[in-house]
Parts: structure tokens; sequence; C-alpha cells
């Protein structure tokens, strides 16, 4: 099934191509793709309101087809939660990634390694080309590195180490990453939702 992705994070896309390829979704991008202000308190309403705007921006250019969404975060556990929802944004718009990771990390100054828990969470959203809406939801237990390591992945990754692990998923391959990650866990439990239905 050919289904267009509604997002303008490349390294995301990168990891969706890489994660769903071989499945039963064919990813495409839209280059008009216009995105919209993530206004929903939760993951799920964000991923619906890029999903349905793409939908609808389809639609309105004569195309029927599927769309997919993401919306994750990194919740903090010594920061309530934060940010979360916000992550994209999170130390203000207009910073640098660098810059973004660098307030966490002070954020979290004084606070010991047994107390620097926290995961990556990811939901997509689906909707089938008739309307039809599925989604699922990935989580990646972890914590946060009291400093960075290594420089692959995008956002947060340099600071973020899953459970189990020694290494931040700036550490990782590419190919490590898509096999552990939210991203990973949300398409298996989107693809299996997808095939109960069939
Ligand atoms: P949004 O889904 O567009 O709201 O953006 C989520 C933000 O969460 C991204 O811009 C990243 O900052 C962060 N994030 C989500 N997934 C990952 C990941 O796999 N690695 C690093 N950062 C991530």
């Amino acid at each position: 099934m050919k289904v267009f992705v509604a997002t303008k994070n490349s390294g995301k896309l990168a990891e969706m191509r890489a994660i769903f390829a071989g499945s039963v979704l064919e990813l495409e991008t839209y280059d008009r793709y216009t995105d919209v202000d993530e206004t929903a308190d939760d993951y799920i309403g964000n991923a619906r309101l890029k999903a349905r705007a793409l939908y609808e921006q389809l639609q309105e250019a004569g195309i029927a087809a599927a769309v997919l969404a993401d919306d994750s975060g990194l919740e903090v556990d010594a920061l309530g939660g934060r940010p979360g929802v916000l992550s994209a944004r999170y130390a203000g718009k207009n910073v640098s990634w660098h810059e973004r990771r660098q307030h966490l990390l002070r954020e979290l100054e004084n606070v010991s390694n047994d107390q620097r828990g926290g995961a990556f969470m990811c939901t997509f959203v689906l909707i089938m080309s008739n309307g039809t809406e599925i989604d699922a939801v990935g989580t990646l237990p972890g914590m946060i590195a009291p400093k960075e390591h290594g420089d692959s992945g995008f956002g947060y990754d340099p600071i973020f180490i899953p459970k189990g692990e020694n290494r931040t998923f700036g550490e990782f391959s590419f190919d490590e990453k898509n096999a552990v990650s939210h991203r990973r866990r949300a398409a298996d439990n989107l693809l299996a939702k997808l095939s109960s239905k069939e």
C-alpha cells in the first residue's frame, strides 16, 4: 500500500523508510505538504493533526491515498515527563540541537545516574485511503547520559542511552538504532494491527 508521510524531519523520514522497508507500506513523500501547528497536548493528538492535514491536502490535489504521521518525544522522569510532546521546541524554537541537548543536561546537572531515567515515545497514525484510522505506540526506556557521546542520529540521540546498553544512540549505527528504537516498536505494533484487520 502506497502511503504518503506527513513529516519534514529528514532524520525521522530516513528512519521510517528503513524501518518500513520490505513491509506492506511503501512510503512516499508529498513535496507540497504544509506542516500544521502541533497544538494537541498528547502524541496521538499531534500525530492525528499531521495525518489529517496531509490527507486533506492530498484530497484537495485530487489524490486519494493513505497517509502516515508520527509524533514523538523524550520524557525525562526527573522533569516530570518534560520535554515530552514539546521535545521539538524545548529550550526555544530557534535554538540549535546542540544547545537544546546542553540545556537538558544543565537541567539535570545535580541529578544522580540512578535518577536519570526516561523514555523515547513514538505514536503513529495511519489513515487509509477510505478514511479509516489506525494508531500505534512504541516506548523505549533508557536514561539521560551525563554528557553527549557520538554524533549519529538526530535530536536527543547523543544523550539517550537505551536500557541495558552503555552507549548513547549517538554511538549506535543507523541500523542498530532502527532495530530497537521507539519508532521501530511503534512500527511493529502498527503493522501487527494492520495485518489483524486484513
Ligand atoms: P515531533 O514529533 O515533530 O513533535 O518532534 C519530536 C522531537 O522529539 C524531535 O524533533 C526530536 O527532538 C525528538 N525525538 C523524537 N524521536 C527522536 C529520536 O529517535 N532521536 C532523537 N530525538 C528524537
